[in-house]
Parts: structure tokens; C-alpha cells; sequence
């Protein structure tokens, strides 16, 4: 029986339940090339109200409907002739990845994350566009430039684990946001601190702090919702942009005339061309800078949130992540960190359009379907992780993941720019916390899974209590 159906929540699901999700193994799936097959079959109806509904709950629903679907979900979309498809088997995920992404482009365009990051950032560009984009940033995020940021990841995680207070109830998820946040100052305005930082820059900080707050009330999300696949905020989403575009259009003016400059991300966009010669306007940097913040410190965070959350419900791991971490175990944090990633992807599902007929195994999506790639089912089969609910880094010790059955951070030509420095803030803030602060629970069963925007947040932020802060 489909454990799902009953009402229970995935999340809740006893750690021996077999999910009951598979197919499409091994099938055939990319351009369909005169291939014919029936489309897949909707798993459900949908009108506009079970949209913003789908939306808000979009992890629950894909454990409801997927036990029944042969390795793809189809749902028909109000409005567009063409469905949205949800796939998670290796070999449909795959094809979506190895193809000209001319044939089936990123569709964050698409997303509830368009008007929020605007036209023209590496996340939402397509084409030739997104290749210069890309080209641009990533010398930031390579392995020589993660090795710069190391100490500054060090000192922000010392300087925020300092003010850890015991005995009191704590979100991991707002505190990893202090020392991310850091981070990602650092390396797009070169700025170590907040005392170095100018007012236009903490007010910026600021403003972004509150904007992810506002995110989480239901208002807003119902807002996202009803605004996806729109290309402008809307009334709602400019009021709550005001203010930190305001600060971001002053940091872009204030390094124009010259306040800073150095190796920084901001420097290398202020400086950079296009084979025409244009420099980027303010609006070109405002939605790159926007993108970098938002995607470069929340999910960092919310993981980190994850794993002590999973950690602290699993008392037999945490005392193996905190021997790990005591003796420098380096292996069993990392299968820490992906075990976390595996059973709470904080994306989870990432998209393409296909612009032409996509085979499936026996079906054929038509052309214009979005086509999102589902992480958190994948990672969720029986076949390929037994025993899916328990939390167990035992099985990627030693272990490296089979190609496409891991993948919290996408792949293929849009796989995650930051997943280096994620990893490395991931490694260090987490070591240090188990170094340094004893944690237990916030004595509630595992926290509820909240779809904001396009990530799956823990709904109390990963809430636990320090017995002890060394
Ligand atoms: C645990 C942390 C993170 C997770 C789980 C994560 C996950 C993802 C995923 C799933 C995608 C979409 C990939 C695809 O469509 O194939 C993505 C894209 C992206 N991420 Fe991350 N991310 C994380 C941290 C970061 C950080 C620290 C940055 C740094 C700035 C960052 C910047 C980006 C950018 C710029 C893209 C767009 C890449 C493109 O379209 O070419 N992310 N991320």
C-alpha cells in the first residue's frame, strides 16, 4: 500500500516503509526522433486553486502520486497545452542533462524565482547569454578561489558559534544564515565583516535577511504561487524588493565612483565585457548580484539546518559525526552532508523545457512540456537506496554514488555554480558545531518540510537546544 495516500507525511514515514517508487530504469528517454507514444498519463487534475496548492506542497504531493506512475508524474498546467512532468529515474533524468540544452533549456525562467531574480542572471538566462554568464563567474567558484575563502568561512562560523546560548531553543537555519551570508558578502563585495562593511552594504544585508523572512509566511508563499510563470514581481513582491534593490543600485553606484575595488565577484562584473565590448548595466549586475546572494547563502544554510535536525533525531550518528569531526573523519562528515542531501535535497527538483517531442521509455511528452527533474524522488527509490526513509551516512561511506542517484546539486551544462564553496562551508560549519556545541533536540518528531519558492526548508529552521558550548 501507497503509506502516502493515507495522509501520513513523508517526512513522518517509518524508517522501514518501503517508498514504493522506481520505473523507467534502463528505459530510453532524450529527443524522441519520430519515436511515437502516448503521452504520459496526468496523476492528477489540476485547476488554478489545486495549482497554488500543488505548489506549496509540491515534495508531499510527489510522494503521494509518484508509487502510482511508471517513473514519471505528469500534471496538466491551466492555461498552457502543455503538461509539467516530474521525472526520477536515473536514465529520464540523464536525458535531460547530456543533450544540447538548446533542445531542452533551463526552465528557471519559468519559475516562481523569475520575477524575484529578473531576465538577466546566470539562473534565469538561456543561450549565449547564460554560456557568457557562466564563463564570467565560475573562475570565482573553482577550487583555487574556494581555497581564498576558507578563512574567511573559518572566522565567520568562530565569530557566530561564540554567541551560541545553552539551554535555549535555537534555529541552526538562522545562525548558518549569519555565518553564509558572510561568506557570500565576502566574496561578491570583498567585504570580511560588517564593520568593514559600508551603510549601503549592511543595509543591503539587511534588507536580504528580511526579504527570506517574509518568504516563509503563508501570504507570500500564496503570492509566489499565484505569480509563477509570470515575468514581473507583482504588487506584493515589489513592495518586499523595494528596499533591497534600493540598497543594491546604491552599493552598484557607490563602487562605480570608485569606494573599493580588488578581486571581488562585484569587480570582476563592473569590469566585465561582452564580445561587442558593452559593459553590464546596473540592471545586468543587480540581477547577477541578487542570484549570487540568494541562491549562494539560503540553501548553504537551510542544509546545514537539515543535517542537525536528521542529526539530533538520530542519536547514534550524531555520536558518530561528533567522533568523526573530534578525530578530523573527514569521509564520514562528507557521507554525513550527503546522506542530508539525499533525504532533505533543499532543491528539490530542478527543470528544463523540452522544445521537442521527449521520449520517456514508452511515452512521449510533447514539445513545450516542462520537464523537472526530481531530486528528492530520486533520491527515494527502493531500488537504488533500500531502506529510503532511515538516515543513514553508513552507505556512502567508502562509497562513491552511481552517475545520476545523487544530485541535490542538478547537472549537465546547469549544474550548481556554487556547489564547491557549498561544500566546503558545509564541511567546516558542520564540523565545527559538533566540535563545539553539544546539541539535542527540540523533542518533536522530524520537522515538517516547507516548499518556499523553489526549496524545501525544515519548518522550524532546524530547531535544537546546546547542552554545552566549548
Ligand atoms: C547546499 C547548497 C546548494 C544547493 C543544494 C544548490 C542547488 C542548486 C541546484 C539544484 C541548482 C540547479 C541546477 C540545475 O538546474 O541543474 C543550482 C543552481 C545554481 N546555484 Fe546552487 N545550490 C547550493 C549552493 C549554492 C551556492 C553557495 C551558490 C553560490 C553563489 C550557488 C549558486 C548557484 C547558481 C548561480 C546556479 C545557477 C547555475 C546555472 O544555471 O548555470 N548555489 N543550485
Amino acid at each position: 500500500m501507497n503509506p502516502f495516500s493515507t495522509g501520513i507525511g513523508w517526512h513522518l514515514a517509518p524508517e522501514d516503509s518501503p517508498s514504493g517508487i522506481g520505473g523507467g530504469q534502463d528505459e530510453e528517454a532524450g529527443p524522441a526522433d519520430g519515436f511515437v507514444g502516448p503521452q504520459p498519463p496526468f496523476a492528477r487534475k489540476m485547476s488554478p486553486a489545486t495549482f497554488i496548492n500543488f505548489g506549496m506542497r509540491i515534495s508531499q504531493t510527489m510522494f503521494e502520486d509518484a508509487p502510482n506512475a511508471p517513473g514519471v508524474l505528469a500534471y496538466p498546467v491551466s492555461g498552457r497545452a502543455t503538461p509539467t512532468l516530474m521525472v526520477y529515474s536515473p536514465a529520464y533524468v540523464k536525458s535531460l542533462l547530456v543533450v544540447d540544452p538548446a533542445l531542452a533549456p533551463s526552465a528557471t525562467r519559468m519559475s516562481p524565482l523569475r520575477p524575484i531574480l529578473g531576465p538577466d542572471s546566470v539562473l534565469t538566462a538561456i543561450g549565449d547569454r547564460h554560456k557568457r554568464q557562466r564563463a564570467l563567474l565560475m573562475p570565482q567558484f573553482h577550487g583555487r578561489s574556494i581555497a581564498n575563502y576558507r578563512e574567511g568561512i573559518e572566522k565567520a562560523t568562530a565569530r557566530h558559534l561564540d554567541s551560541w546560548p545553552v539551554g535555549k531553543p535555537v534555529a541552526v537555519a538562522d545562525i548558518g544564515q549569519e555565518i553564509t551570508l558572510d561568506v557570500i558578502m565576502q566574496a561578491i563585495f570583498g567585504v570580511a565583516e560588517k564593520s568593514d562593511a559600508t551603510p549601503a552594504e549592511n543595509r543591503l544585508r539587511r534588507s536580504v535577511i528580511r526579504l527570506l523572512r517574509l518568504s516563509t509566511t503563508t501570504t507570500a508563499r500564496v503570492a509566489q504561487m499565484i505569480n509563477a510563470r509570470r515575468e514581473d514581481p507583482n504588487f506584493a513582491q515589489r513592495m518586499v524588493l523595494a528596499p533591497m534593490d534600493r540598497a543594491i543600485f546604491e552599493v552598484i553606484g557607490e563602487r562605480r565612483a570608485g569606494s573599493r575595488s580588488g578581486h571581488d565577484i562585484l569587480s570582476v562584473l563592473l569590469t566585465a565585457t561582452t564580445e561587442d565590448g558593452d559593459s553590464l548595466s546596473d540592471s545586468e549586475i543587480r540581477d547577477e548580484l541578487v542570484t549570487l546572494l540568494l541562491a549562494g547563502h539560503e540553501t548553504t544554510s537551510n542544509t546545514t539546518a537539515w543535517a542537525f535536525e536528521r542529526l539530533t533525531r538520530h542519536r547514534a550518528v550524531y555520536d558518530a559525526a561528533r567522533d568523526a569531526a573530534a578525530s578530523g573523519d573527514d569521509d564520514y562528515l562528507e557521507a554525513v552532508l550527503n546522506e542530508t542531501m539525499r533525504s532533505r535535497p533543499v532543491v528539490p527538483v530542478f527543470g528544463r523545457e523540452v522544445l521537442v517531442p521527449w521520449r520517456l521509455g514508452p511515452h512521449v511528452a510533447p514539445a513545450g512540456s516542462v520537464v523537472l527533474a526530481s531530486s528528492l524522488l530520486l533520491h527515494h527509490r527502493d531500488d537504488l537506496y533500500p531502506r529510503p526513509f532511515a538516515f543513514d551516512p553508513e552507505r556512502f561511506v567508502g562509497v562513491k554514488p552511481a552517475p545520476n542517484t545523487l544530485m541535490p546539486f542538478g547537472g549537465g551544462n546547469r549544474r550548481c555554480l556554487g556547489s564547491t564553496l557549498a561544500m566546503a562551508e558545509l564541511r567546516i560549519v558542520t564540523g565545527e558545531i559538533l566540535r563545539r556545541v553539544d546539541l539535542q533536540t527540540h523533542d518533536r518528531p522530524g520537522e515538517r518540510p516547507v516548499n518556499r519558492n523553489v526549496t524545501m526548508i525544515p519548518g522550524d529552521g532546524g530547531t535544537v537546544v546546546a547542552t554545552r558550548v566549548r
